[in-house]
C-alpha cells in the first residue's frame, strides 16, 4: 500500500503498522502518538526549545503553572504530614509526572523561604516519563526511589495515561479501535480486546443509551504498583479531573470524557493533528481506589480542589494580595494578575472543580489532615508567594486571556468549555 506524502512521519509509521497488523486499540494509538520517543507529542514538544506542552505558549495550563500559591499550599500540607508522621529525619516527596518541574520549583522555593524546619528534612524527587532535557530537577522514571517515608504527589498525571475506548452497541460493550480506510485514520468497532473493559462498564449498561462512547483506563494498576513500591509509609495526594465510576459513566455525557488540547483549544477528535495535540480523559477514581487498595493503600479523603485549597488557607493569601494592593505595595497590574491566578485555582467552573484525592499507607491512627478537614488555616502569618517573586514561569492569565474560554468548532454545537469539561450533571463530590 502506498501512503500519501501528505502524512507526517508519525502518521506514516502508524498507518504502516495498521496495514500490516490490522486496527490498533486506542490505548496503543495514544501511547504511540503521545509518547513515541522519536516523534510523539511529549518527546518532540519537550525537545524543541521554547515549545512546552504546558503554559501560555503551549496547549494547556495546569494548576502549578497558574500561580505559585498552589505549590505553597501543597508545601504547607506536606509539612503538616511530616509532623503527623512524628517528624522523621527524612521526609521524601515523590512527584510523579512532574512535567516541566514548576510544582517542584514552587514547593521547594516556599519551603526554603518559609518553612526552615521542614527544609532540613524534605527530600524532593520529581520524575516524568518524558523529562524535559533542560530542567535538571526532573528525572526519568528509572530514578523513582523505593520504600520511602513521605508523600507521593501528582497533578494531572493519570488523565494522561493511555486508555481504551468503548461504545455501547445493541446493548453490549464493544471496543473502538483505530483503523486506516480510504486514505484516512478512522474509528472501527470490534469485540473488546480485554474482558476487563466490558466488566467495568457492564454494571452501568442499563443507564447508558445506544451509541454511548466512553473510556476505560487499564493502566492505573501500573501507577498504583509503582506508588506502592515507592511508599513504605505515608500519604498519596492525587490531583486530577474525574469521577467515581457511577458518575463517570453517565448518559448525560454520551461522547465520553475524551478531550484533545491544541494551543488552548479543545476538541474531541484524536485522529487529527496527530502528534501535535494532547489527548486526555477523566480519571476513574474508583479504579484508582481499587488498584491502591489491593496494595494496602486506603482512601482517606476526596474533595474538590477548590475546597482543598480553601481548607488549607488560600483565602488568607488572596486577602494578603488585596491588602498589599491597598497599601500600594503591588502595582495595579501585579495585583490583578496575582488575584486572577489565585482565583483561577478555585474557580468552580474550571480548576476548582478538579478532584484532590488523598490516600494513606501504613498509618493506623486517624490524622486530621487540614486539606481534608479545614479545621485551621496553615497560612496564617506566612508570606504570600507572587508571580514576580517566583523562580518558575507561570501563566499571566490577564495577558493570555482566559485559557478556559476558548473552544473550537469541532465541539458539539452550543456547548461551552465548562459544560464539556466540567459538566456536573452528576452527584456531589466527596
Ligand atoms: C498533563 S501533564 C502534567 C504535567 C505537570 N504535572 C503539571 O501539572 O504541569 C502530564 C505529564 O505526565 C507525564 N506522564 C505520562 N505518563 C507518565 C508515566 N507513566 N510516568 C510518569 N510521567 C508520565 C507526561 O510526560 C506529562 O509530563
Amino acid at each position: 500500500m502506498t501512503i500519501p506524502n501528505s502524512h507526517s512521519a508519525l502518521e506514516r509509521s502508524l498507518i504502516d503498522h495498521i496495514s500490516k497488523y490490522g486496527p490498533v486499540t486506542f490505548e496503543s494509538f495514544m501511547n504511540f502518538v503521545l509518547y513515541d520517543n522519536d516523534q510523539g507529542y511529549y518527546p518532540t514538544r519537550r525537545r524543541t526549545f521554547g515549545s512546552k506542552p504546558v503554559g501560555t505558549d503551549g496547549d494547556y495550563f495546569t494548576s502549578p503553572t497558574t500561580h505559585p500559591v498552589f505549590g505553597a499550599l501543597l508545601a504547607l500540607q506536606l509539612r503538616e504530614m511530616w509532623f503527623l508522621l512524628d517528624s522523621p529525619s527524612e521526609f521524601t516527596v515523590i512527584e510523579m509526572g512532574a512535567g516541566d518541574g514548576t510544582l517542584r520549583s514552587d514547593i521547594l522555593e516556599y519551603v526554603q523561604q518559609e518553612l526552615p524546619d521542614f527544609a532540613q528534612t524534605i527530600r524532593y524527587v520529581a520524575t516524568d516519563l518524558v523529562p524535559p532535557s533542560n530542567v535538571n530537577g526532573v528525572l526519568d522514571n528509572s530514578y523513582l526511589p523505593s520504600d520511602v517515608v513521605g508523600c507521593i504527589v501528582s497533578n494531572e498525571l493519570l488523565d494522561a495515561y493511555p486508555f481504551n475506548r468503548f461504545i455501547v452497541q445493541d446493548g453490549v460493550v464493544k471496543e473502538i479501535f483505530v483503523d486506516y480506510q480510504d486514505g484516512k485514520l478512522v474509528d472501527s468497532v470490534g469485540e473488546v480486546s480485554e474482558p476487563e473493559i466490558a466488566a467495568r462498564v457492564d454494571p452501568f449498561l442499563d443507564s447508558l443509551t445506544e451509541g454511548y462512547k466512553g473510556e476505560v483506563n487499564l493502566r492505573l494498576g501500573y501507577w498504583s504498583d509503582s506508588v506502592a513500591a515507592a511508599l513504605q509509609r505515608g500519604y498519596v495526594i492525587t490531583v486530577d479531573y474525574g469521577y467515581d465510576r457511577p458518575d463517570l459513566y453517565q448518559s448525560s455525557r454520551p461522547e465520553g470524557s475524551m478531550r484533545c488540547y491544541y494551543q488552548h483549544t479543545l476538541s474531541q477528535d484524536p485522529l487529527r493533528r496527530i502528534g501535535k495535540q494532547d489527548i486526555t480523559s477523566h480519571v476513574d477514581f474508583t479504579a484508582v481506589d481499587h488498584t491502591l487498595m489491593v496494595n494496602h493503600i486506603k482512601r482517606i479523603g476526596k474533595l474538590t480542589q477548590r475546597q482543598f485549597l480553601l481548607n488549607l488557607g488560600l483565602k488568607d493569601f488572596s486577602d494578603d494580595i488585596n491588602l498589599r494592593s491597598s497599601n500600594k505595595e503591588l502595582s495595579r497590574k501585579d495585583f490583578l494578575e496575582n488575584l486572577a491566578g489565585i482565583e483561577a485555582l478555585i474557580d468552580s467552573d474550571g480548576l476548582g472543580k478538579f478532584r484532590v484525592v488523598l490516600h494513606a499507607k501504613n498509618i493506623d491512627q486517624v490524622h486530621r489532615i487540614t486539606g481534608i478537614t479545614g479545621h485551621k488555616s496553615l497560612v496564617e502569618g506566612r508570606n504570600t508567594p507572587t508571580l514576580n517573586n517566583s523562580e518558575a514561569s507561570h501563566a499571566r492569565l490577564l495577558r493570555s486571556g482566559n485559557p478556559f474560554g476558548q473552544t473550537n468548532s469541532e465541539l458539539r454545537s452550543g456547548m461551552t468549555w465548562e459544560q464539556l469539561f466540567c459538566d456536573d450533571s452528576t452527584s456531589s463530590v466527596n
